[in-house]
């Protein structure tokens, strides 16, 4: 008789949330259109993982909602961008902690305007402290400028660093590495998303963009990862 394995769940959610601006063109539409209508898909996916995590595993979810490149983007779209930020961090964070979710945030915030510093660093000072589930939204993140920004105050402390001290000064310090990393929209690649900390997840590609990108969608995702065998470069 074959012998049943325990079904392989991942902990740590990464999402590359990619193909807005293509939904958007698809529809007429202009870019912020598909924004908007990605930030209503990520509220979604976020409601159905929280309500999920005792029997699929998840804890953690990093939404890539920024990189730094796309702060490059015309500022009609940014302002689009930002103004989702704003509507989110003033309204939507409320209901995560009464569900008991917690929020973090990575990336550079020094660059940001001073509004949106702050109600981000208010979303995470505010978040419950017993939470079962956390949405870490990586905002102005770029996996490169974070290995760096590790490395000089890693330079600053004066003295060799082990793995374990290492990863203290990166802005996942306490959450776990990735198991899973999720990219919508039919690009094949991880474009500077949480760079070190990728080094063993599972990568899922999907075609779908992100705003069609549902819970069914993420639902398959985890069946995938349950059938995948990690082998952490042994035998
Ligand atoms: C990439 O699609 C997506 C982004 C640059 C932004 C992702 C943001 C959201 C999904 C919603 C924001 C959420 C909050 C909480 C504010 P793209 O525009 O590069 O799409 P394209 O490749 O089709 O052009």
């Amino acid at each position: 008789m074959e012998e049943k394995q325990p079904l392989k769940q991942p902990v740590h959610v990464g999402l590359i949330m990619d193909g807005n601006g293509r939904w958007a063109k698809k529809r007429k539409m202009p870019r912020s259109f598909g924004h908007s209508a990605g930030m209503n898909a990520m509220i979604k996916l976020v409601g159905h993982i929280s309500a999920h995590t005792q029997e699929t595993g998840v804890k953690y979810l990093t939404v890539y909602t920024l990189s730094t490149e796309n702060l490059s983007r015309p500022a009609e779209e940014l302002e689009g961008l930002f103004n989702l930020l704003r509507k989110y961090f003033t309204t939507n964070v409320k209901k995560l902690y009464a569900k008991n979710c917690a929020v973090k945030v990575i990336g550079d915030l020094t660059v940001l305007p001073e509004d949106i510093r702050e109600l981000l660093i208010a979303g995470e000072n505010n978040s419950p402290d017993d939470a079962g589930f956390t949405v870490i939204f990586a905002i102005n993140y770029g996996g490169r400028c974070e290995i760096l920004n590790a490395v000089n105050l890693a330079v600053e402390g004066g003295k060799k660093l082990n793995a374990e001290e290492f990863e203290k000064l990166l802005y996942t310090d306490g959450v776990p590495y990735p198991d899973l990393i999720i990219r919508t929209g039919g690009e094949m690649r991880l474009s500077n998303f949480l760079a070190y900390q990728a080094a063993y997840a599972e990568l899922y590609f999907t075609d779908v963009l992100f705003p069609d990108f549902n819970e069914k969608e993420f639902d398959k995702a985890l069946k995938e990862f349950s059938r995948r065998e990690r082998r952490y470069g042994k035998v």
